[in-house]
């Protein structure tokens, strides 16, 4: 339904834009009806950035990003309108998304005047309640609120309800849950899990590997804009190929370690390169295909030089 075909994409850097930075590279992620793919990096990886890609906020520099066969950046007018009704996005911090001086509920009149301005009151009221009581949320008690009113489940909910009702089909979640407390978090989860039985694509953005996962179908590993390894979710965990997903999974636990003691353990890991070993590129990019829907890339991918082979 929803592709990423080599994507890569370059921001201007420095104050004149004379720099150029490589934020994603090569990229490709297939998106499913009713299917949930975990996008995992470190901060500063790129995901947030294949999000804005997906979602139209921000261009793609190589490659393309296409929906039911449509090149996305050659939409215009009345079908870009309607892709957003397709795919929308709910992002990390919910109260940012919200104004503190309107009342919660001006999330929905603002789609209603952008995308439904026919509905009349009544029928409106009801979609709104519906699409409510399908995120667990009362009407009454959060219509006419206040954004300090509510908390944080309550608003990431809100702006889930704001997304259901344009009848989405991809969902892209970026890092929505790592803000909540423990049991709101697995109650989005779960929300995110009927959603995913609904029929829905989500792309589910996340710094952090133990969260959701285990509602999830496929894993994406990203290092420094680049795939290091992905496929089906149980795969990825439970037989890691990449060093790097390694390290990921060894050091979940140890709170007390930070990002750059990975890179450096990796760094002077000698650990085999499942990439060569399995006799390179498959899907006629950086990735090898080590067992069936488990792609790994090059030790080396992501800024590595350690890789005995490469
Ligand atoms: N609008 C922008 N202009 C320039 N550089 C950007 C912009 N947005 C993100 N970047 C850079 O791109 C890289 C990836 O950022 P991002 O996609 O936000 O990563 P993540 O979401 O994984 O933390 C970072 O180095 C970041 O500084
Ligand atoms: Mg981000």
């Amino acid at each position: 339904m929803l592709r990423l075909d080599g994507v890569s994409k370059t921001y201007r850097a420095g104050a004149f834009g004379g720099r150029h930075l490589t934020a994603v590279r090569d990229v490709s992620i297939e998106l499913r009806p009713g299917e949930m793919v975990s996008l995992i990096g470190e901060s500063g990886s790129g995901k947030t950035t294949i999000g804005r890609m997906v979602l139209r906020l921000t261009s793609v520099s190589g490659g393309a990003i296409t929906f039911d066969g449509d090149d996305i950046s050659t939409l215009e007018g009345r079908r870009l309108k309607e892709y957003r009704r397709c795919v929308q996005g709910v992002f990390q911090d919910p109260f940012s998304s919200y104004n503190p001086v309107f009342k919660a509920d001006r999330v929905f009149s603002m789609l209603r005047t952008n995308f439904f301005p026919g509905v009349p009151d009544a029928e409106w009221r009801h979609r709104v309640e519906d699409a409510l009581i399908s995120v667990r949320l009362h009407p009454d008690a959060v219509l006419n609120r206040y954004p300090h009113q509510l908390s944080g489940g309550q608003l990431q909910r809100l702006l889930i309800a704001r997304a259901l009702l344009l009848d989405i089909k991809v969902l892209v979640a970026d890092e929505i849950i790592s803000m909540l407390d423990a049991s709101t978090r697995i109650d989005v989860l779960n929300l995110l899990g009927d959603l995913k039985d609904r029929g829905l694509a989500i792309l589910f953005i996340t710094h952090d590997l133990a969260l959701g996962n285990y509602i999830s179908d496929q894993t994406v590993i990203l290092r420094r804009g680049q795939i290091v390894e992905s496929g089906v979710t149980e795969r990825v965990f439970t037989n890691p190929l990449h060093p790097y997903t390694r390290q990921l999974l060894t050091s979940v636990p140890q709170l007390h370690r930070n990002w750059s003691d990975i890179d450096t353990a990796l760094a002077v890991a000698p650990g085999r390169c499942a990439y060569h070993t399995q006799g390179g590129p498959t899907d006629g990019r950086q990735l090898a295909e080590a067992e069936p829907d488990h792609l790994v890339a090059c030790l080396a991918t992501g800024g590595n030089t350690s890789c005995p082979d490469g």
